[in-house]
């Protein structure tokens, strides 16, 4: 075990844990913070997104003792009000349907507008593509993100 001084959407926390210990398993587990989710645990299906500085990672696989001092940010800190123009084109598009994947969707499409704020339809298709929907709600989720670019825009 060993401890560590997290920034967590904002705030400072401190973990005692096994180095080894994926920072998907500290958000849920020690930190209470749900939203991220457990998809397949080997980076595959990308249901576990989060930022490390504003970029998307795949929290089951990054150990917590390879943070260090960058800021994670999870869906609950993407937006205090709920109200970042990706959540509200989900809303507006009515996006999720089992909702399972969607947090990592969001956060991961948030990635993407910041590296690229007008992103055609192959930049979607390409930065979202480590992103699986079980539902299929892919023809929704791009259609979000491009409401959500314009009015960034
Ligand atoms: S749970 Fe992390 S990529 Fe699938
Ligand atoms: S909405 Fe069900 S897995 Fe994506």
């Amino acid at each position: 075990m060993a401890v560590y001084n997290l920034t967590i959407n904002g705030k400072k926390h401190q973990v005692d844990v096994d180095p080894d210990t994926p920072i998907l398993w500290v958000l849920r587990d020690n930190i209470n913070l749900v939203g991220t989710k457990y998809g397949c645990g080997i980076g595959q299906c990308g249901a576990c997104t989060v930022h490390l500085d504003g970029n998307a990672v795949r929290s089951c696989s990054l150990p917590v003792s390879k943070v260090a001092e960058q800021k994670i940010t999870t869906i609950e800190g993407l937006s205090e009000s709920g109200t970042h123009p990706l959540q509200e084109a989900w809303l507006a598009h009515d996006v999720p349907q089992c909702g399972y994947c969607q947090a990592g969707q969001i956060m991961n499409a948030a990635s993407l507008l910041t590296n690229n704020p007008n992103p055609s339809d192959e930049d979607i298709a390409a930065g979202m593509n480590g992103n699986i929907c079980r539902c299929g709600t892919y023809t929704r989720i791009k259609a979000a993100i491009k409401t959500a670019a314009s009015k960034m825009g």
